[in-house]
C-alpha cells in the first residue's frame, strides 16, 4: 500500500497536470500564434534552450515567422520577431505590454526587489522611472560628457600599457563612467570594492537569468522550503547573492550620503536629487527610490555598455578595411596632435554609422529584457493571453533582411548615403537594440555618447589587429554568436 505522503503527492501531481490541461484548452476563437510543437501537460519544456537560447529563437522565427508562441507547463511565451510587431504591441498598447513577470529567484529570493528595472508596471515603477529619466533625458546628456571623456582618454592610456587586458580595461572604464556620474566616486585601478561586490551580485543575475534555469521560477511555491531541506541549495546560492545585492546597493550611497554630511560630496546623480529632497514628509520615501535608482545604474550600464566596446574590438580586427576608412575621416576631420570631441560628433558621420552598426550587428541583449503581458489582448486574429511573458527578438529584429541588406554582414556604409551623409531611410538599431515601449532603455543616450567617444579615441590612435601566435602570425579570429542575457564581455 503507498503511504499517505506518497498518495498526496500523487494527488498533487494529478491537480497540477489538470489545472495545466485545463489552462492549456482552448476554444477555437482562442487561437494562439504559430511555434513548435507542444507536448502534452509539458508543452516546450523540452525545445527550451539551456545555452544560446538567441540561435534556438531565430531558427523558430524562421520556421514559424513574426510572432512565435511556445508554452511551458501552463506558462505562455511570445517571441516578437519583427519591429512592426514590436512597434504595433510594445509601442501602440503599451500600456498592457510593459509590465514584468514576478520571478521569484530573482525578486523575492535574491533580493532585487527594489530594481526599477524588475519592478511591476504601475505607480512604484513610474515614479523611479520619472526619476531616473530626468537625469539621463537628452539634455542632461552633456553634463557627463566631460566624465567619459576623461575616461575614454584613460582606457586608451590603459590598454596602450597592457592590451592583453582589453576586458579589464572595458569593464573598468564602463564602471568608472557609472560610479563617477552616479555617486561622484573614483573606483581604484584594480580590485575596487564597490566594483567586486557589484560584479558579484551581477554573477548571480547572469547565472539565474535564462529561462527555466532555476525551478523555483517555474513553481513558484518552491521558494519557501528551507534551505536545509535536500535540494533546496538554490535558497543558500541565492542567500549569498542577495548580500552582494544589497551591499551593492547600500554602499555607495552611504559613502555619499557620509560625503554630504562632512561637505565633501562632489556633484553626481545622488548628491543632486539628495540635495533637492522636496519635504520632510515624503524624504524617505524619496531617499530610497534615490538609491534604487542609483543602485540599478552599474546593474543595468556597466557590462552592457563594456560588452558594446568588445563587439566593436572584434568588428574592427575581423574588418580592417573600416578601420582605415575611419581613420581617414578622423584625419580629415581632427588633424594630428588632439584627440576626438563630442563637438567633433556631427563632422564623423562614418564614426557615427561604426557605433550603429556595433549595436545591430552584435546586439547586447539578443532578446530583449522580457516584458509581461497584463490583460487578454488580440492581435491580427491571435489570442495572447494576460501573463504572457513576451521577448522583443532583438536580434531577429536587427537581422531581418527586410530592413537591413546582407544583415550578417559588418557594414557601416548601410547606414550612409553615396554623398557619405546618414540615410535617414535606414532604421536606427537604437529602435530595437535599447529594447521597447515603456520599458525602453533609460540609459541609452548616456551610453551611446560613451560608445562614441571611446570609438572615436580608439580609433584615432590605435590599428587594431589580432593577437600574434609564437610564430609571430596573426591569430585566426572569428565572430561567434553566443547569447544569454547578455552578450558577454
Ligand atoms: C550599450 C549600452 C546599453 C544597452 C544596449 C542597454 C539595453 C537595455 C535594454 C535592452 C533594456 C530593456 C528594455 C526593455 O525592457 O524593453 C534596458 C533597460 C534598462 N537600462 Fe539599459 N542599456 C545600455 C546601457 C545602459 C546604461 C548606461 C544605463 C544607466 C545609466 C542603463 C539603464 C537601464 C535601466 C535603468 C533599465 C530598466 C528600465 C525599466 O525597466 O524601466 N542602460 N537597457
Amino acid at each position: 500500500m503507498p503511504s499517505t505522503p506518497v498518495l498526496a503527492l500523487f494527488a498533487a501531481l494529478g491537480a497540477f497536470c489538470t489545472i495545466v490541461f485545463v489552462r492549456n484548452k482552448k476554444p477555437e476563437s482562442r487561437r494562439f500564434p504559430p511555434g513548435p510543437k507542444p507536448l502534452p501537460v509539458i508543452g516546450n519544456l523540452c525545445d527550451l534552450p539551456f545555452k544560446d537560447e538567441a540561435a534556438t529563437y531565430n531558427k523558430w522565427a524562421k520556421e514559424h515567422g513574426d510572432l512565435v508562441y511556445a508554452n511551458v507547463l501552463g506558462r505562455h511565451l511570445l517571441f516578437v520577431n519583427s519591429l512592426q510587431i514590436a512597434n504595433d504591441l510594445f509601442e501602440k498598447r503599451s500600456v498592457n505590454y510593459s509590465d514584468r513577470n514576478g520571478l521569484p529567484m530573482i525578486n523575492d529570493l535574491m533580493g532585487w526587489k527594489w530594481s526599477f528595472g524588475h519592478m511591476p508596471y504601475g505607480e512604484r515603477w513610474r515614479k523611479h522611472r520619472k526619476m531616473f529619466e530626468r537625469q539621463f533625458r537628452p539634455a542632461m546628456a552633456p553634463t557627463y560628457w566631460p566624465t567619459q571623456r576623461k575616461e575614454a582618454h584613460r582606457l586608451i592610456r590603459n590598454i596602450l600599457e597592457t592590451p592583453g587586458d582589453l576586458r579589464e580595461h572595458l569593464r573598468h572604464n564602463a564602471g568608472s563612467v557609472i560610479m563617477k556620474v552616479i555617486y561622484g566616486i573614483e573606483i581604484a585601478p584594480r580590485g575596487d570594492k564597490y566594483i567586486e561586490i557589484a560584479e558579484e551580485a551581477l554573477d548571480g543575475m547572469a547565472k539565474v537569468a535564462a529561462l527555466g534555469a532555476f525551478l523555483v521560477d517555474i513553481f513558484p511555491l518552491l521558494k519557501h522550503v528551507p534551505a536545509w531541506v535536500p535540494g533546496a541549495g538554490f535558497q543558500k546560492k541565492a542567500a549569498a547573492w542577495k548580500r552582494a545585492v544589497l551591499s551593492m546597493r547600500d554602499l555607495p550611497f552611504q559613502a555619499v550620503q557620509e560625503a554630504l554630511a562632512n561637505g565633501t560630496a562632489s556633484p553626481c546623480f545622488v548628491s543632486r536629487l539628495m540635495n533637492d529632497l522636496d519635504s520632510e514628509v515624503y524624504a524617505d520615501d524619496q531617499m530610497e527610490i534615490i538609491k534604487g535608482c542609483a543602485g540599478l545604474a552599474y546593474a543595468a550600464g556597466a557590462e552592457s555598455t563594456a560588452s558594446s566596446l568588445s563587439s566593436f574590438f572584434l568588428a574592427m580586427t575581423l574588418h580592417p578595411e573600416v578601420q582605415i576608412k575611419a581613420q581617414a575621416e578622423l584625419d580629415a576631420v581632427i588633424g594630428p596632435g588632439r584627440l576626438p570631441g563630442y563637438n567633433d560628433r556631427s563632422s564623423l558621420p562614418y564614426i557615427n554609422a561604426i557605433v550603429k552598426e556595433v549595436l545591430r550587428w552584435n546586439p547586447v541583449a539578443p532578446l530583449g529584457l522580457p516584458h509581461m503581458v497584463t490583460n487578454d489582448d488580440t492581435y491580427n486574429g491571435y489570442f495572447i493571453p494576460a501573463g504572457t511573458t513576451i521577448f522583443g527578438n532583438t536580434w531577429a529584429i536587427l537581422h531581418d533582411e527586410r530592413n537591413y541588406n546582407q544583415p550578417m554582414k559588418f557594414w557601416p556604409e548601410r547606414f550612409l548615403m553615396a554623398d557619405g551623409k546618414e540615410h535617414e531611410m535606414v532604421i536606427d538599431p537604437a529602435a530595437a537594440a535599447f529594447g521597447y515601449g515603456q520599458r525602453i532603455c533609460p540609459g541609452r543616450f548616456m551610453a551611446d555618447a560613451q560608445i562614441w567617444i571611446s570609438v572615436a579615441c580608439i580609433l584615432t590612435v590605435f590599428n587594431i589587429a589580432p593577437a600574434l601566435d609564437d610564430n609571430g602570425m596573426p591569430v585566426e579570429i572569428s565572430a561567434k554568436f553566443q547569447s544569454a542575457m547578455i552578450w558577454s564581455v
